[in-house]
């Protein structure tokens, strides 16, 4: 039995946990939850928004399924709180387009893995006389642990090619040594096609042949603009999920915030959760029960009869993961 750690957080954090937890009830596996709070609302009740014990839990557990969390200017932000307590070096974001869902090019299914610990992230700022200053720190560890991840990722997968996304021509001392090591670390994997192409160029091919993509590597802020743009091809923030991957934990949580716009209505889309959780399950070796779940949102989603407002229906969050178990049974 996997002991699952279960941070809803805020908002429709809670909302589309709920909905997760709904749907993995009933599929025959049994897991065993360990609740624990951080975020905006945990910070009023505790004076933190992440306290230690939800470190912990996560730490312990075979797997973290997150929610959301509001961050509030000031307060310790508790997600990157947990990629960093966890070492969570690996982002896994995939841009998968399903059908009934309006999306700008079907099916799309590439994946991009995101350096998650460094580069302009590393959150090394200064004020200086006339402005401020960030650090962008890369490291030939850090680089060849992703390259290695993206390889490995690819081969376990079945992808076929792995393209590095850079911007050596410029950043030639940063950028040139994440290039080199990712081609450094490629001689292992002869069979995976590789490529490369600057930050630029890949951000346009995204919008006019996304295609020729299959996993793509890249640093921190790359890796979260470049992601955000796979999920605007796709349909949005209701859809996409994410892995976040260390040697050894794993979390798994939607891309999109707390929603305060929408919070407590009822109407947030539960298939980025659901598709984070499916995420879990294959992370898992769960691969049968990943499918089944996968496959029952595709059907709901076909259907587009009991789905959320963003995806045009009327249906609640919860009705929607009640129609997804349905298909289960
Ligand atoms: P957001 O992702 O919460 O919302 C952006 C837009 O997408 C809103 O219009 C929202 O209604 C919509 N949306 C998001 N999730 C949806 C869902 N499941 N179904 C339907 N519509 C959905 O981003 P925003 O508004 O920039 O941030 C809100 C709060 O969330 C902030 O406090 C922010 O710091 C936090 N945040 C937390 C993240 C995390 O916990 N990993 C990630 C991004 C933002
Ligand atoms: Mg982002």
């Amino acid at each position: 039995m996997y002991e699952i750690a279960v941070i809803p957080g805020d908002g429709v954090g809670n909302e589309v946990m709920n909905a997760i937890l709904y749907v993995l009830n009933t599929i025959d596996m049994e897991f065993n939850y360990k609740n624990a709070i951080a975020g905006n609302e945990c910070f009023k009740k505790t004076g933190t928004t992440i306290p230690e014990e939800t470190v912990e839990i996560a730490k312990n557990a075979d797997a973290t399924l997150f929610g959301a969390v509001t961050t509030v200017h000031g307060q310790k932000s508790a997600i990157i709180t947990l990629r960093k307590e966890l070492d969570l070096y690996a982002n896994l974001r995939p841009v998968k387009s399903y059908p009934g869902v309006k999306t700008i090019f079907n099916d799309l299914n590439f994946v991009i893995v995101r350096e998650n610990t460094e580069g302009l992230y590393a959150g090394v700022e200064k004020e200086t006389e006339d402005g401020a200053t960030a650090l962008r720190v890369i490291t030939k560890k850090a680089s060849e642990r992703i390259s290695r991840f993206a390889f490995d990722y690819a081969k376990k997968t079945g992808r076929s090619k792995v393209t590095a996304v850079h911007k050596a021509n410029v950043l030639k001392k940063t950028d040139g040594l994440f290039r080199d090591t990712f081609y450094e670390v490629s001689k292992d994997y002869s069979d995976i096609e590789t490529d490369d192409r600057y930050v630029d160029a890949a951000a346009m091919f995204l919008i006019t042949n996304p295609y020729m993509f299959d996993v793509i590597v890249t640093t921190n802020l790359f890796g979260d603009i470049l992601s955000d743009e796979g999920a605007g091809l796709v349909g949005g923030l209701g859809l996409t999920p994410s892995a976040n991957i260390g040697k050894n934990n794993a979390l798994f949580e939607p891309v999109h915030g707390s929603a305060p716009d929408i919070a407590g209505k009822g109407i947030s889309n539960p298939s980025a959760m659901i598709l984070s959780a499916v995420m879990m399950l294959d992370y898992l070796e769960e691969h049968k029960a990943a499918r089944a779940i996968e496959d029952a949102l595709i059907e709901v989603l076909k259907e587009n009869r009991v789905v959320t407002p963003d995806l045009g229906g009327n249906s609640s969050t919860m009705q929607m993961a009640k129609e997804i178990a349905q298909k289960l049974i």
